[in-house]
């Protein structure tokens, strides 16, 4: 059994670090929520969701896609009828994995640019790796004791992360409203995790609605291991925190 496990781990690893990385794309780029109130200095923050955070420069280089970032931002949010705010403060927080080798040049793009521009922003990582065991193997009995203990063996805590990403929203306090900008690679699988996860939690939608929506972003099933996190997730929701959620799912 560990074996198994040992080469699934593996094998994840391998997928995620041979993932082709491409440019940042509008269609990735959702604005997913806003401060449910005023923060205390009148500011209101904002949570989005997207790719990573770049594109090509000259002579085959990469850079950090700043301005078409902030374009995209405020172009989504047109989309729902939300006006950004001409200047604002950005969070990146990058979905990673291990850091892997792979993932390095990218972390350091970001770290890179806002170590030289403080005044747009901060960068933060957060380590994304999905579960490996899927859900609908189990009885509904061996769920909901299973989901007890999730902070002990969930290693992406959503209980905890989805806590964090709330809390900041409403309570980080800067100069400049907040934008706090969750992305991985792609924008489809660590980033469909955490948002499949937000969504359930704080916008009302079932398992259903949050994977459809997280495939059509993706434009593609998204990864087991994201999809199962998001799956216990739902359940921890529904027998630990008591929401009337719906946890059931048809792959569209
Ligand atoms: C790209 O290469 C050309 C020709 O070698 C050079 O003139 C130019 O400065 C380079 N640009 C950058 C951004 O390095
Ligand atoms: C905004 O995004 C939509 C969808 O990707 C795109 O069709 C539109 O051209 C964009 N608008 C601007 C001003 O970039
Ligand atoms: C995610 O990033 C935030 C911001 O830096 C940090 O406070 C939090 O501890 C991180 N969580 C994980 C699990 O890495």
């Amino acid at each position: 059994m560990l074996k198994i496990y040992v080469l699934l781990v593996l094998s994840i690893l391998l997928c995620s670090s041979l993932v082709i990385s491409s440019d940042i794309e509008q269609r990735k780029v959702h604005l997913v929520d806003m401060s449910t109130n005023p923060l205390p200095n009148g500011n209101t923050n904002y949570l989005f969701r997207g790719n990573e955070p770049k594109i090509g420069g000259e002579n085959g280089t990469t850079v950090f896609a700043y301005s078409e970032l902030v374009d995209y931002l405020q172009n989504a949010s047109s989309q729902v009828g939300v006006t950004l705010p001409e200047n604002f403060y950005i969070f990146d927080i990058k979905l990673i994995t291990g850091p892997l080798p792979s993932e390095i040049p990218d972390i350091e793009l970001e770290a890179n640019f806002f170590a030289a521009n403080p005044e747009l922003g901060e960068f933060a990582t957060n380590q994304t790796v999905g579960d490996i065991i899927d859900p609908n193997f189990l009885s509904q009995t061996e769920i909901a004791k299973m989901v007890k203990s999730i902070y002990t063996w969930q290693k992406d805590d959503l209980p905890e992360r989805m806590r964090m990403i709330h809390n900041m929203l409403n309570y980080y306090e800067n100069d400049l409203p907040v934008v706090i900008y969750i992305h991985c690679e792609c924008g489809c699988d660590r980033t469909g995790e955490i948002f499949a996860s937000y969504v359930m939690r704080f916008k009302g939608q079932s398992f259903q609605e949050a994977m459809d929506w997280d495939y059509q972003i993706a434009g593609r099933p998204i990864e087991w291991p994201s999809q199962w996190a998001s799956l216990w997730y739902c359940w921890y929701l529904y027998y630990i925190e008591d929401m009337a959620i719906d946890c059931s799912f048809v792959k569209p």
